[in-house]
């Protein structure tokens, strides 16, 4: 493989010449240098060591670009990360490194290339690429990362145990690389994660949610919540998740397993979806399952309310793994919360009225639940799985045509509270409420349309049924 043309960005032409000028050796590493040769696009990161003071190359790389960008230095790291033609390049001194048991703090030394090569966390993230002029574009594979590409293998350049020691969060990097690559991590590395999972509480929760997003994010999620799952990792990180697992059987009734379900529907949805919160409401559309089951010999298992229990339970897990506690977790609470609405209605035949009771409670998200109701159909029986499927393009073009006709997405009542006070010239009272909820429930029900003239004809009617009278107006 020609590796120069990894490099024909003019960036690394500035590089090149800058560690000249300073008379250090360095070199490209990392996930560019992977990508590149994965052909999975242009890399917008690019990671460079130096032999030497990484941070003076960034300051003189800076010089000499021409649009003189800001040097930002991490001197805790011993890092400078500069911006140019929107790529990010982060250059680092090479480092002999070792961590302590307890903590994330390393003890810093300076190193030789090799050293650095050996600190990093799998051969296919080793790879370095020449940047010095009498050597540009060369490739130091040391630990036989370009094989292990071809192989689709993950491997540590040391021996497992101390790569996954010096920074627990790479056994989750190793699986979320597994997800994204869908490489085999290798037998010993697997061993070694399963023997050290408890160390993943060493880790802040914010890089583990980065990795689980990243894990969410790929084509197939299912491969990495499968290897959380067998290495213990998902037992410290969501037992809501692993709660699910098992088929319980009383009496010759079985239920689903309903973990394996749930990796299902994630692998479903994210064949129609990016959005990363969809993703995440359904992997945790069941977790109100594990706490609400129950068996009774008359209607056999059942998880009544787990929909409200999961919502409640979303707030918790969230909140643990100090994700953002905003829209986007009330979004997830309300998709777990309404997850099985559509799923009861298309069982059955799907009337207006069913279609508009949903439309009115789901608002703007409607597309989105439907999103997620479509990925959780799982049945292996072919005849419920194109009935179930039928029904949902039933409701979908039943939604679209109720929305045309009554307007209920993001429902405003048709007569205000106001209005109903002027009418019977009555102050703030039950009645109000009452009447609102009457006009409301009508136009759900399809008994009146969404308009005007009809809703003041039934708030008449109604506020005479309460024993109000309209009021009339002296001219
Ligand atoms: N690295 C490491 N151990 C870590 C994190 C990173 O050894 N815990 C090294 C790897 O050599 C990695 C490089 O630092 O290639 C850059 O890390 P990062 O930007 O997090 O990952 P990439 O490999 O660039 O991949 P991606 O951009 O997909 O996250």
């Amino acid at each position: 493989m020609n590796y120069k043309k990894a490099l024909q960005h003019n960036i690394f032409k500035v590089i090149s010449q800058s560690a000249n000028e300073l008379h250090v050796d360095c070199y490209v590493i990392g996930g560019f240098v992977r990508d590149f040769i994965l052909k999975r696009g242009s890399a917008k990161d690019i990671d460079v060591v130096a032999v030497g003071d990484g941070i003076k190359l960034a300051k003189q790389v800076a010089k000499n670009l021409p649009t003189k960008p800001k040097v930002q230095v991490f001197k805790t790291y011993g890092t400078a990360m500069l911006r140019y033609d929107d790529i990010e390049i982060e250059f680092v001194g090479a480092r002999k490194e070792s961590y302590s048991e307890n903590s994330r703090n390393p003890i810093v030394e300076n190193g030789t290339l090799e050293d650095d090569q050996n600190r990093r966390d799998f051969t296919i993230n080793a790879l370095a690429l020449n940047l010095s002029a009498s050597s540009y574009g060369n490739l130091l594979d040391p630990f036989n990362g370009v094989s292990d590409l071809e192989k689709q293998i993950i491997r540590t350049p040391l021996t497992p145990d101390i790569t996954y020691s010096d920074d627990p969060l790479r056994m989750m990097r190793a699986i979320r690389f597994a997800t994204q690559l869908n490489f085999n991590i290798e037998k010993e590395s697997l061993h070694a994660i399963t023997k050290n999972s408890h160390r993943i509480k060493i880790i802040t929760r914010e890089r583990i949610v980065t990795e689980l997003n990243k894990i969410l994010e790929s084509k197939k999620p299912s491969i990495g919540f499968i290897l959380l799952e067998k290495t213990g990792l998902l037992d410290y990180i969501m037992p809501e998740l692993t709660a699910l697992k098992g088929i319980d059987e009383v009496d010759g009734q079985r239920h689903k397993d309903n973990f394996y379900h749930t990796l299902e529907v994630v692998d479903n949805i994210a064949e129609n979806t990016n959005n990363l919160w969809l993703r995440w409401a359904a992997l945790l559309h069941d977790i109100g399952k594990a706490p609400t089951k129950r068996f009774s010999k008359k209607v056999g298992w059942t998880f009544h309310g787990h929909e409200f229990e999961g919502s409640k339970m979303v707030y918790h897990l969230f909140k643990r793994l100090k994700m953002p506690l905003n829209d986007k977790m009330k979004f997830v609470q309300k998709m777990v919360f309404m997850s099985s609405r559509p799923i009861v209605l298309a069982q059955d035949i799907v009337t207006d009225s069913a279609v508009r009771r949903l439309v009115f409670d789901a608002g703007d998200y409607v597309d989105d639940l439907m999103t997620l109701c479509e990925a959780d159909i799982t049945t292996k029986n072919p005849k419920k799985f194109l009935k179930y499927h039928n029904n949902f393009k039933i409701v979908r073009e039943k939604i679209i045509e109720v929305e045309a006709r009554d307007h209920i997405r993001n429902f405003q009542p048709p007569i205000t509270g106001e209005e109903i006070m002027t009418a019977f010239n009555i102050k703030p009272s039950r009645e109000i409420g009452l009447i609102k909820d009457v006009i409301k429930e009508a136009i759900l029900e399809g008994d009146i349309p969404n308009e005007y003239n009809a809703a003041y004809k039934l708030m008449v009617k109604e506020g005479e049924r309460l024993g109000l009278k309209p009021h009339q107006k002296n001219d």
